[in-house]
């Protein structure tokens, strides 16, 4: 029997930037009706490699065949004529539109001969047929980040896309969604329609995708089958070493006594806060954060967890309970306030709230620093010790970027989170309010990022971390408070948590004898 031609075939794929050879050479052979994963680390080449093909980029050089023809594609316009769509990683929807408007948007069919009730229910068959729940007639800004993907994806199914591309499609959902978009795509190609995912969750890659293909800075490294091939496999091909997949804490040592000794840099008594949407997020809440100590917060996203780290950092206005920063009231203050005493804060949304993206990566670095005496003097930034000052920061925390002067936006999704975590860690003294450090980033990174952590620790400093990852939670933390409906269901020694007692927790349900 003669096969079907390859859904996609990109050959010879060259793509340039100032500074860096993004795609070099590379070949990606992708089957019809099959989930292709794309792998490799930050900066790798994967994204760039994916917007060539949905007509975002031109590349420098190489050719496309979709479905055994030659083709050519000029703009994303294009794309989608040839049923390929990109859901990417960071959405592209209009925030004060409907979810039907959003998905019609640019569609080149009269406006005004549309009916919107058709639309909606043609979007209401699409989201039964693939288990995309989501009201065609509620405003973007009303839907948490997990229903703005079903609506990117609605998008492009309804436009007719045949190929789709997502990027990073589980970075930003919980492990729930994330397995219930796995029995999506999957339901996905059994009606005939290819699927490239990119991701740096191997446990996702072994479960959902048929094959692989692995990039490491720039050019193809392996094509996989994904039944012959292992975690561990992959993680060598990525990184081109031997990975840890969970670090060990004991390499970084906390003397006892003098953390005996220690008075709490965090203090949280009762605290409570709205949402955005007016409702209670937080409803009296109390923890401390110890010197040589990192708390770790588990629970599913939307119970609260966002709101503590706002409230902390003074990004968001406490309604009742008091805050204590390295033993200052820091309740209802500005966030000038808690930088002041030393507070460090990875944010969860490192683009809106953590980064500029249309300044320098240099600028970005010294963002929290301007007022230190050696690099404004007498109001004057003295721009020497500003280049040495970030270079420093470029070197000891790896970030690959061509210089210290280009723009931060062309920095890849994994190297920007490095620019946070450089200027924060930097800046900081000795308390920190991480939220998801390790979302979005490879093993190599992630593992990197968790023994910054670490080693920030073994100096003194107070961390709380955020994170949805209950291995990362165990790996690093002291001890985890499990967050429930704006609520702490309880508080374990991280050595002695149980992953299922963890799990209730999070579910509600408090575990019996259990003191806090
Ligand atoms: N628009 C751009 N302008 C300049 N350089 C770019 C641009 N887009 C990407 N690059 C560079 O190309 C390289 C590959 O980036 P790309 O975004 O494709 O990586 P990635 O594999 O998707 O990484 P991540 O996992 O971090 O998202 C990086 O060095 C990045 O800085
Ligand atoms: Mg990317």
């Amino acid at each position: 029997m003669n096969a079907l031609p390859p859904a996609v075939e990109m050959r010879g794929i060259v793509k340039r930037f100032p500074g860096v050879v993004a795609n070099d050479h590379v070949d990606l052979t992708v089957q019809a009706g099959q989930i292709h994963a794309l792998l490799g680390e930050n900066g790798a080449g994967k994204s760039t490699l994916m917007n060539v093909l949905a007509g975002l980029y031109r590349p420098d050089a190489g050719e496309i065949r979709i479905h055994g023809q030659p083709v050519e594609i000029r703009s994303p316009r294009d794309a989608t004529r040839l049923g390929i769509g990109m859901v990417h990683q960071h959405f592209m929807l209009v925030q004060p539109q409907t979810v039907a408007e959003n998905i019609i948007l640019g569609l080149s069919r009269p406006r005004f001969r549309l009916d919107m009730r058709t639309i909606e229910a043609q979007i209401r068959e699409l989201s039964a047929r693939y288990g995309l729940e989501v009201d065609p007639t509620a405003y973007i800004w009303q839907l948490s980040v997990g229903e703005q993907q079903r609506v990117e994806i609605l998008k492009m199914l309804y436009r007719g896309a045949d190929i789709l591309i997502l990027d990073e499609p589980t970075a930003v959902l919980t492990p729930q969604e994330s397995e219930e978009l796995g029995r999506t795509l999957r339901h996905m190609v059994q009606e005939g329609r290819t699927i490239i995912f990119i991701t740096h969750k191997l446990d996702e890659v072994m479960a959902f995708s048929d094959r692989v293909t692995v990039l490491r800075r720039g050019q193809k490294v392996a094509d996989l089958v994904t039944a012959e091939t292992s975690k561990r496999e992959l993680a060598r091909q990525m990184v081109g070493r031997e990975v840890v997949f969970y670090i060990d804490r004991s390499e970084y040592p906390v003397q006892d006594e003098v953390k005996a000794k220690a008075r709490p840099l965090l203090v949280v008594e009762n605290l409570s806060a709205l949402s955005d949407k007016g409702l209670p997020a937080l409803r009296g809440i109390s923890f401390e954060v110890y010197p040589y100590e990192i708390l770790g917060i588990a629970g599913v996203a939307g119970n609260g967890q966002r709101e503590l780290a706002e409230v902390i950092t003074g990004l968001r206005p406490a309604t009742g309970g008091r805050i204590l920063l390295c033993e200052r009231d820091a309740t209802n203050k500005p966030p000038r306030h808690a930088i002041d005493l030393g507070l460090s804060h990875i944010p969860e949304d490192r683009m809106h709230t953590g980064l500029i993206a249309s300044m320098t990566v240099c600028d970005n670095l010294i963002l929290k620093e301007y007022r230190r005496p050696l690099l404004s003097r007498l109001g004057f930034l003295v721009q020497r010790a500003i280049a040495l000052f970030s270079d420093r920061l470029i070197r000891e925390f790896e970030i690959a970027t061509p210089s210290r002067d280009t723009q931060l936006k062309s920095l890849s999704g994994g190297n920007l989170q490095r620019a946070l975590l450089a200027r924060e860690i930097a800046s900081g003294g000795n308390l920190m309010v991480a939220v998801h450090p390790t979302r979005g980033l490879d093993i190599g990174a992630t593992e990197w990022v968790q023994r910054k952590l670490l080693e920030q620790r073994q100096k003194g400093a107070a961390i709380l971390l955020i994170s949805e990852d209950l291995d990362e939670l165990l790996a690093v933390s002291d001890r985890i408070a499990v967050m429930y409906e704006g609520k702490i269901m309880g508080i374990v020694p991280a050595q002695e948590a149980h992953v299922e007692e963890i799990g209730l927790m999070m579910a509600g349900v408090i575990p019996e004898r259990r003191g806090v």
